[in-house]
């Protein structure tokens, strides 16, 4: 059966091991090889596909990501909507670690990413609305499935997308807070923006890892990105199970 959802799992979630996999799919695109195989499975009882951002070893950095591949492959097996799960820093005070949050704005800051499909062989330009970059639907569902599960997750929250790989400076998490963002990320575009120019359903499950650079003294270590990122995983898991069986 042809996945009408799938899922996008980033740091900490390269497999699901709630989706019993029926079929691996390699899906070549004018764009190149996306991440890695398309994973084919049953989570909930509904049918899913499953895309591991990083690559299944995790060994593509953010800016080395073929966002472009990635959202066609998963268009051109049918699937009409997306939840991106992704690590996030943690700007706002009440974004700790291990939280979900649901942002429903972004800011962009990456440079050097193929970031549109529209750009060749074009009988006209196109300039796709990105008032609200997450689709209001799939964000309420989610919203409505972590209340009901008191995961406490944050429901509103600006989401700033950084070039990585390396972490933020102090000086650049002042500015993205002056900015109006709650939570940092390496992901997040142009990912929601080539959804959106396919007419897909987008909305992103941030997993909050860490405090951001300079929000509390010391340096960021992978060993505590990691070790929160177990905890938040758990609610992600969780929270797909219950929103995935209840999606349209
Ligand atoms: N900044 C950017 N991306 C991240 C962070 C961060 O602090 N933590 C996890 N992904």
């Amino acid at each position: 059966m042809t996945p009408a959802v799938a899922i996008i799992g980033g740091t900490g979630l390269a497999a699901l091991e709630d989706l019993t996999i029926v079929q691996q799919k390699t899906v070549s695109t004018p764009y190149g090889e996306p991440s890695g195989p398309l994973l084919y499975g049953e989570l909930a009882g509904r049918a899913v596909a499953f895309l591991a951002r990083h690559g299944q070893r995790h060994t593509l950095p953010p800016h080395k990501i073929n966002y472009r591949a990635n959202l066609w492959a998963l268009h051109r097996i049918g699937v009409k909507q997306v939840i991106a799960v992704a690590a996030v820093g943690g700007i706002r005070q009440d974004m700790a670690p291990g939280m979900l949050a649901f942002p429903d704005q972004l800011v962009d800051y990456t440079w050097g990413r193929p970031c549109t499909f529209f750009e060749d062989d074009l009988s006209h330009v196109t300039h796709i609305d990105f008032t609200e970059p997450y689709s209001p639907e799939l964000r309420r569902r989610l919203i409505q499935d972590a209340r009901a599960l008191e995961l406490g997750a944050r429901e509103s929250c600006t989401y700033a997308a950084m070039q990585g790989p390396r972490l933020e400076t102090a000086a650049e998490v002042r500015k993205l807070e002056r900015d109006g963002c709650d939570i940092v990320g390496m992901t997040g575009m142009p990912e929601a923006a080539l959804a959106r120019e396919l007419g897909l359903r987008y909305a992103a499950c941030a997993v909050v890892a860490n405090r951001a650079a300079g929000k509390v003294p010391g340096e960021i270590t992978m060993a505590e990105i990691e070790r929160n990122l177990v905890a938040g995983m758990a609610r992600v898991k969780r929270l797909l199970a219950r929103s995935i069986a209840a999606l349209d």
